[in-house]
């Protein structure tokens, strides 16, 4: 017997339409604010994680699924913003459309100890705006996270937005923690004594318990950001009250990855327990330069999928399709019931019929187990007079029917 991987996940036919209207639902939500879908390759070039996430991150440090191919190794991408990137530079977008607007939907791979919400292969449902450094720009973007957490009827669920400023404010924040932990380090965890020396910045949100007393000891504030900077997160906090988003602003709130800089957010959920991320964003200002593109400003975000479904609410309804049910009684049945599947799914009606149909009993069992709108029994004496039986399986009602029209007839009926 072999098993999945730990950490993955099958996805099963009961669960599907589940994922499927979440997939709808965000394709139409993108495309409303005027974003394109791209689909980049699941496997990378290893190095373009190290440079853009950082060496030091612990999804480069221990996370990465890695793949050796002689000289090179490869990577199943941790993450989608240094793939668009890649993608961005490596297509030439830059030179087609100076501001674009992309998002994906697709798997994402980290070597992780898998705990409830944290798994090794898990779906994001991402964008990322390329081309343009205004706040107005952050504002779009939070709100259309929120709008698409609002169109699967996500409820309860809190915004958490902080500036860790330019890269200059960035070490001016790396050089004050430096500072104000310097003789606290003995009261840090195993992770946050070696984050002092690689990571300082991710020592801010740490969940460990004397980490965070800690870390509320430093009173962080907004002292490092320059004066652009500071305005510029004015302007997004302005722009997210005209819009009537609800966020709070959260000084300790860093992200894992090197290339965040000014604005960054975090959507969080209490119902997740210890990953309580539903999803993350921010701009990467510098990171499209880094990698050998344009100098051009960048923002983006991405929600974990399994995390959403942890969380999701039966107002988000969706829908089965109805299914109409074909039971054949004898050859002649049998011959003539095959047509009227072929003309059914012809006419975009979802049918289908039992193959080996043993006793009318049986195959509306399958009917029902199917959840059948519609079965269509038709047996030798009901050919004869050209009229089959149609049951209507939602109310039980079960009438004789023409078969002439009697595609037209269902059509009206669905
Ligand atoms: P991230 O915070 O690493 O950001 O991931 C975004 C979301 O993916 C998380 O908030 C969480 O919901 C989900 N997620 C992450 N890891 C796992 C896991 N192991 N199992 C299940 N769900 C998980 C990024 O990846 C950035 N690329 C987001 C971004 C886009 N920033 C700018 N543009």
């Amino acid at each position: 017997m072999f098993k999945r991987v730990p950490g993955t996940k099958d996805i099963l036919p009961d669960e599907i339409s589940w994922w499927q209207k979440i997939e709808e639902t965000s394709r139409n939500i993108f495309s409303l604010y005027n974003y394109k879908e791209v689909r980049p390759p699941l496997i990378e070039d290893a190095a373009l994680f190290n440079r853009s996430l950082g060496e030091f991150t612990e999804i480069v440090q221990k996370q990465m699924f890695l793949i050796k191919n002689g000289p090179d190794t490869y990577v199943l991408r941790p993450e989608g913003t240094a793939s668009i990137v890649r993608a961005y530079i490596e297509n030439n977008l830059d030179k087609t459309a100076n501001f674009l607007k992309l998002y994906y939907i697709g798997p994402m791979f980290r070597l992780e100890r898998p705990q409830k919400g944290r798994l090794r292969q898990f779906y994001h449902i991402g964008s990322e705006a390329i081309g343009s450094r205004e706040a107005d720009l952050d504002v779009e973007v939070i709100s259309l996270a929120d709008r698409l957490l609002k169109s699967y009827a996500v409820k309860n669920y809190q915004i958490k937005i902080n500036s860790l400023g330019c890269l200059k404010d960035k070490k001016e924040l790396t050089r004050a923690l430096h500072k104000g932990l310097k003789e606290k380090i003995k009261f840090l965890c195993e992770d946050c004594k070696n984050r002092y020396q690689h990571n300082i910045l991710r020592i801010l949100d740490c969940k460990n318990e004397s980490c965070r007393k800690v870390v509320a000891g430093l009173r962080i504030e907004d002292g490092h950001l320059c004066p652009e900077c500071k305005r510029h997160f004015t302007k997004v906090k302005e722009g997210l009250s005209v819009l009537k988003i609800d966020y709070e602003t959260r000084p300790d709130l860093v992200r894992g990855l090197d290339y965040y800089t000014r604005t960054v957010f975090e959507i969080t959920h209490k119902d997740l327990g210890s990953q309580d991320a539903l999803g993350a964003g921010g701009r990467y200002d510098n990171l499209v330069r880094d990698l050998g593109g344009p100098e051009v400003g960048a923002i983006g975000f991405a929600l974990g999928m399994e995390r959403l479904h942890l969380v999701h609410s039966s107002e988000f309804i969706v829908h089965s399709q109805n299914l109409v049910y074909i039971i054949t009684l004898g050859e002649e049945a049998k011959k003539r019931g095959l047509l009227l599947l072929d003309n059914l799914r012809k006419a975009d009606i979802a049918s289908d019929t039992d193959y080996e149909t043993k006793s009318l009993k049986g195959a509306m069992r399958k009917a029902d187990n199917l959840s059948a709108r519609f079965v269509i029994i038709m047996g030798e004496d009901e050919l004869k007079k050209n009229v089959v039986t149609l049951k209507d399986m939602e109310s039980g009602i079960q009438e004789e029917i023409q078969l002439h029209g009697l595609i037209e007839n269902i059509k009206k009926r669905i």
